[in-house]
């Protein structure tokens, strides 16, 4: 009887741990924010390896898995790509193969790896921010700095640095209504 209380017990409370980690994986994909204020502390290697598998793990289109992801931990360099960066950052540049202005397929493909980088940052308490602006400055003078496999164009980047806590600057701004973008067909 004490036995099959305690299997019993293990089970609830397996099932109830895998239901909170589960609720706290919606949280982070509804919640997250693009970070303005990053303190000027490190980002440790455990984060990043997990951060960097989120990249490499992300979907792609026929599973081709395009991307080449750099990551720039060379203050002089990360300023060089986005001014003012905060000491600590790490910055990840997602390449691939092509002119990164019109090969939609890989530009989608990017897109996500950057999405999945940028949420697995938040889901580990981090800060993070996508980058756009930097990319055609980027792809004119720093291929060679940055050593890109051959033939690679930046697509994208994505910022991961420590943040405090969510503050007012950094808060998520608004977002539309769901009722006004989403349509039932029932
Ligand atoms: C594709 C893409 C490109 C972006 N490029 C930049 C950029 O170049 N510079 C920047 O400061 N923020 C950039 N952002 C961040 C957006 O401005 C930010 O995600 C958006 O304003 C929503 O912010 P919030 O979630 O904090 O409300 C980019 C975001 C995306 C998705």
């Amino acid at each position: 009887m004490k036995k099959t209380i305690l299997i019993l017990c293990v089970i609830f409370f397996t099932a109830a741990f895998i239901q909170a980690q589960n609720a706290a994986g919606i949280r982070t994909i509804i919640n997250h924010y693009a970070a303005r204020n990053f303190l000027p502390l490190p980002v440790s290697q455990s984060d990043l390896d997990q951060i960097i598998r989120a990249g490499v793990n992300a979907p792609s289109a026929r599973n081709a898995q395009p991307w080449h992801f750099t990551i720039v931990q060379n203050a002089e360099l990360a300023r060089r790509i986005i001014s003012g960066v905060t000491d600590g950052n790490v910055l990840i540049v997602i390449s691939a193969a092509g002119d990164s202005r019109t090969n939609i397929p890989e530009i989608l493909d990017c897109a996500l790896a950057a999405q999945s980088i940028y949420l697995a940052a938040q889901a580990l308490g981090l800060g993070s921010r996508i980058y756009t602006a930097p990319v055609a400055a980027v792809n004119r003078d720093l291929k060679n700095a940055l050593s890109l496999p051959r033939d690679h164009s930046v697509v994208v980047i994505v910022r991961i640095g420590r943040v405090e806590q969510v503050d007012a600057a950094s808060a998520a701004s608004s977002r539309k209504a769901p009722d006004s973008i989403v349509t039932y067909k029932k």
